[in-house]
């Protein structure tokens, strides 16, 4: 480790921040809840701020290409209440399942909200999932609406979704004799609300789902972490199909009362930076990856006035210090790196402003949260051994189950009272804690989770391939890519055609992000003499010798 970076001056205090970290509990938030008879966690993000006269605060800005417009707190409410209107109407009722599969576009976060106003359970799609990841999703948590777009919807047969009883196309509510209506079902902290589904290294996606009492950590950290201010004008850059994108790209903001910006599209520097200048943007919270192609543009940012930017977020993989020391010296921005998962449902790993940062290290536990490294038997590891980054169960934005999986869910709490996150990593004298690499097979390409059981089910379905083991591949921009090995069945030959055909087949039918950008054809996969499983371990292991590892940091 060579340079640490101070904490931000000026705007902090930093004695109040230190004296706090330590005496903060969670249990002045839960009182004050529990004397709430007002819940909802949809009502409390919107509605409550245009009930405490903001309504004509600018609520969010949306871009897509050349088209711009703005919402304030009541004309968002006002679309949300349509959509409530619109599924009440059609029998949508509390703990239902309302399938949301849009672009990253404001009617995505109307919609949400509006599902989760009425006390039914909002599962956001990403919107580069593709027919076999849509119904997958659907029937596991056994959907009774969607609400989508004409585009998206063509990813979706209804004949093949028993339990879907209706879709709702986001072009044809304007034309909708309908009444706004203001309806808000009150309910129990522990209710859900969001379902959100996550990869893992075995079997399918699961629905990890998550209850109204995490908009308190949703609200803290979005105070404590991302800094905001209701005067702040905030652009967390995930689609809400993630986690990331509904938590902190919805919830955490709006609890605080903060513009947003919505930007329809992935990455591109020059916009991304034009976006920052164009709406003063003064807090960021983005993705290695992201970080990563903006630092490559080398000079860009210079033909750009970034001066409102005051503070800059990172999750979702490691961030690499290169990455961040780029970012001091020529932006004089720190980049402050959060780790969480979405079964956590919030921030755990945290750069506070008011603190130090350790390049390399993800961050200190969130004040309130007791983490440890565990070893094999669930014992706390010294200072500085690598192990199972784990964290002292509860605290309230916790996942509240796996849809229709309880036997999944109890897997993360082997260790009475601790939630094991599958992460490896080690924590310095000071609590910093530095992530090692995952202790399953799971994939984190540009910071998005994938499974490779998901990877290697669509390709078995292409009819050249007999066998396929998937893998991440380190990449030195995305972070890893996906990469899979296939067997041949007897007649196909390697060609670069096939495997193009292959790749396409992934792509079109699974997911645009989730498609092995790397496939190699082997002779035979490396297996488990008893139980022939394929040793995705010793693929990954063949690849990372065969890189030469100083190529990796950019
Ligand atoms: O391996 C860790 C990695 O992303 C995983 C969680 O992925 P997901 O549930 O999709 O949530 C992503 C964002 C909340 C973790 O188990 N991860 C997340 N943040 C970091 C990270 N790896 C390294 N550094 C981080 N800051």
């Amino acid at each position: 480790m060579n340079k640490i970076l101070p904490p931000v001056k000026g705007t902090y205090n930093l004695s109040n921040y230190q004296s706090t970290y330590e005496s903060f509990t969670w249990e002045h938030y839960l009182t004050e809840l529990k004397q709430n008879k007002k819940i909802n966690a949809a009502y409390l993000t919107v509605d409550k701020h245009v009930e405490d006269g903001f309504g004509e605060k600018i609520a969010l800005h949306y871009v897509n290409g050349r088209i711009r417009s703005a919402y304030n707190f009541a004309e968002v409410k006002e679309r949300i209440d349509l959509y409530v209107a619109l599924l009440r109407r059609k029998g949508v009722k509390k703990g239902d399942r309302v399938f949301i599969f849009l672009p990253k576009n404001p009617a995505c976060y109307f919609a949400i909200l509006a599902t989760i106003r009425i006390g039914a359970i909002a599962v956001p799609l990403f919107e580069g999932f593709m027919q076999e990841a849509v119904h997958q999703r659907i029937e596991d948590c056994q959907g009774e609406l969607l609400i989508t777009d004409y585009q998206l919807g063509k990813r979706v047969d209804q004949a093949k979704l028993p339990s879907l009883k209706e879709i709702i196309f986001q072009e044809d509510i304007d034309g909708l004799e309908i009444k706004p209506d203001p309806y808000v079902e009150w309910v129990d902290p522990d209710d859900p609300m969001l379902i959100h589904y996550t990869s893992g290294s075995t079997g399918k996606p699961k629905g990890v789902v998550h209850a109204h009492r995490a908009f308190i950590h949703h609200f803290v950290s979005g105070n404590w972490v991302l800094d905001i201010k209701s005067s702040d004008v905030y652009w967390c850059t995930s689609h809400p199909g993630w986690v990331t994108g509904s938590v902190y790209g919805i919830f955490a903001p709006w609890l605080n009362r903060a513009t947003i910006v919505i930007q329809s599209g992935r990455f591109d520097a020059a916009s991304w930076y034009d976006i920052i200048e164009q709406f003063k943007v003064t807090i960021l919270y983005s993705a290695p990856t992201a970080f990563r192609l903006l630092k490559a543009k080398g000079d860009l940012y210079k033909n750009y006035d970034l001066s409102s930017l005051r503070h800059v977020l990172s999750v979702g993989e490691p961030l690499n210090p290169e990455v961040i020391f780029w970012a001091d010296q020529q932006l004089n921005l720190r980049i402050h790196d959060t780790w969480w998962m979405t079964e956590t449902g919030g921030h755990l790993i945290v750069n506070l402003p008011a603190e130090k940062i350790k390049p390399g290290s993800m961050g200190r536990a969130f004040p309130g949260i007791t983490i440890a490294i565990l070893d094999d038997d669930g014992e706390e590891l010294p200072r500085g051994e690598v192990g199972q980054l784990a964290i002292k169960a509860p605290w309230p934005g916790l996942m509240k189950a796996i849809w229709n999986n309880q036997a999944k869910y109890e897997q993360y709490f082997n260790y009475p009272g601790w939630y094991v996150s599958g992460d490896l990593a080690y924590q310095d004298q000071e609590g910093y804690i530095f992530f090692q690499g995952r202790q399953d097979d799971m994939i984190n390409s540009q910071g998005e989770r994938i499974g490779p059981f998901e990877v290697e089910s669509s390709l078995i379905e292409h009819p050249a391939v007999e066998e396929a083991g998937v893998i991440g591949k380190p990449d030195p921009v995305r972070g890893e890519i996906v990469k899979a090995f296939i067997t041949l069945k007897p007649g196909y030959f390697n060609t670069e055609e096939l495997l193009e055909e292959i790749r396409l087949h992934v792509k079109k039918n699974l997911a645009a992000h989730a498609y092995p950008r790397e496939i190699e054809v082997v002779d035979s996969l490396p297996k488990t003499k008893i139980s022939g499983k394929i040793l995705r371990r010793e693929l990954k292991q063949q690849e990372i010798e065969k890189l030469n590892y100083k190529t990796l940091s950019i």
